[in-house]
This record gives C-alpha cells, sequence and structure tokens, in this order.
C-alpha cells in the first residue's frame, strides 16, 4: 500500500478512488472537483473521446491544462481515441500524471507507452471487456498499470459487466506470478453494491463517475465508496 501510495497518491484506504469527471457539472468543474478532493479521492479520471474509437466526444487537452491550474490530485487522461500515439504524450504536457491507451486502438503501443513514459507520467493500458487478458501478454511488462474496462466505452451509467471481476483475479495473478507491480483499474459501472468485490479481487484504482457525481453530495459519494471499497479488508 505505502509502495503504491507514493507511486499515484496519498492514500489512506487500500485502494485510490478515482471519480469520473465525464458525469460532473461542466459549468461548476472546479467546484465539483474541490468537493471530491475533500471526500479523499487521490486520482481525477478525465475521459477523452473522439466520436470515432467510440461513439461519442467529451473534452481534451485545453481542459487538462486548466485542471491541472486547479487541482493537485493526480490527472488520470483515459484515452479512447483512434491513433493515440499522436496525442498521449502532449497529455503529459498538459498536466497528465497518468495517461492510458487502448491495446484496441494502437498497433504501436510499444511506442506510445515508451511515450508516455519519457515524459515523466505513468502509463497505462486498456482493454475493453471482450478483449482477453492474453491482448495484454507482450506489454504488461512495461504498463504502469492495466485498466480493465468493466463496460463498453464510450458513456457514463452503464451497468458493471460481472465477469470482469473474475478477470481482474486472473489479471491479478499474472502480476504476481511475474513479479512486476503493475497496479490495476477498474472503470465502468462502479458503486456502493459492487465496489468491495472488486477491491477484494485486486483493483489499487477504481474510477467512478455516476456514482460519484450523480449524487446530491460527491464529497459524501467519495468517502462512502471509500468506506464501503475497504469493508471486506
Ligand atoms: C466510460 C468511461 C468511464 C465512465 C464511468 O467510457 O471510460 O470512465 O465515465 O462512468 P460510470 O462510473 O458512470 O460507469
Ligand atoms: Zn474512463
Amino acid at each position: 500500500m505505502g509502495e503504491i501510495a507514493t507511486k499515484i497518491g496519498e492514500r489512506t484506504a487500500p485502494f485510490e478512488m478515482a471519480p469520473s469527471i465525464l458525469s460532473a457539472d461542466f459549468t461548476r468543474l472546479g467546484e465539483e472537483i474541490a468537493a471530491v478532493e475533500a471526500g479523499g479521492a487521490t486520482v481525477l479520471h478525465v475521459d477523452v473521446m473522439d466520436g470515432k474509437f467510440v461513439p461519442n466526444i467529451t473534452i481534451g487537452l485545453p481542459v487538462v491544462k486548466s485542471l491541472r491550474k486547479c487541482t493537485r490530485i493526480k490527472i488520470d487522461a483515459h484515452l479512447m481515441i483512434e491513433e493515440p500515439g499522436r496525442y498521449a504524450a502532449d497529455f503529459v504536457k498538459a498536466g497528465a500524471d497518468m495517461v492510458s491507451v487502448h491495446v484496441e486502438a494502437d498497433p504501436h503501443i510499444h511506442r506510445t507507452i515508451g511515450a508516455i513514459k519519457a515524459e515523466g507520467a505513468l502509463a497505462g493500458v486498456v482493454i475493453n471487456p471482450a478483449t482477453p487478458i492474453a491482448a495484454l501478454d507482450e506489454i504488461l511488462h512495461y504498463a504502469d498499470y492495466v485498466l480493465l474496462m468493466s463496460v463498453n466505452p464510450g458513456f457514463g451509467g452503464q451497468k458493471f459487466i460481472p465477469p470482469v471481476l473474475d478477470k481482474l483475479r486472473r489479471l491479478k495473478e499474472i502480476v504476481r506470478e511475474r513479479g512486476l507491480d503493475t497496479l490495476l483499474e477498474i472503470d465502468g459501472g462502479v458503486d456502493e453494491e459492487i465496489i468491495a468485490d472488486i477491491v477484494a479481487a485486486g483493483a489499487d484504482i477504481v474510477v467512478a463517475g455516476s456514482a460519484v457525481f450523480g449524487k446530491d453530495d460527491p464529497a459524501k459519494a467519495v468517502r462512502d465508496l471509500l468506506d464501503s471499497g475497504s469493508d471486506w479488508v
């Protein structure tokens, strides 16, 4: 836990809570972020979508640049874009501390991972729910973290896909067997019901959008998720 805390944030729970601003009120983004920080969030998840790799368009570099000025917690840019290698390093320059790229979107992911690290950020590899763990085989060693999608990427507010829990357990085991310190992140459909199972299965970072910003009190929502996620310990 200490090691991961130094690597990413200053967590007090056995995992990092990463609210996704996709579900935030963009007219009050600064306030929303202050609230989740007060609730104990140590990572801020930023969903970047291009309308091609996924059927939705969200935000990009200028927003990350602005976010960097209003928060000290780690910015985690999740790139759901085609040709992510063209932009990954720019997200680090804009202020991201972590940048993740989908294997499905990048035939040159080894190069992209290297570019992210060269700029000084943690590099993540993402796989969709239907992409097997085997797709990570040759790149796992190079990734600082792996993000397992627990919904099909593109939208907030979808239902968690249960078999991803077993996928997470299996990947945790592979990471252990290989003696790696790769962090594991889960993204999509996380709520208070499922979060303890996710942390028990081995997640180090847990993303939640609607379960945080869809609530009246996002600070309390983060606290509650951190509490529920620590329940199994
Ligand atoms: C989905 C995004 C997620 C999303 C999570 O494509 O990658 O980060 O914002 O939202 P919830 O927690 O509402 O499923
Ligand atoms: Zn995401």
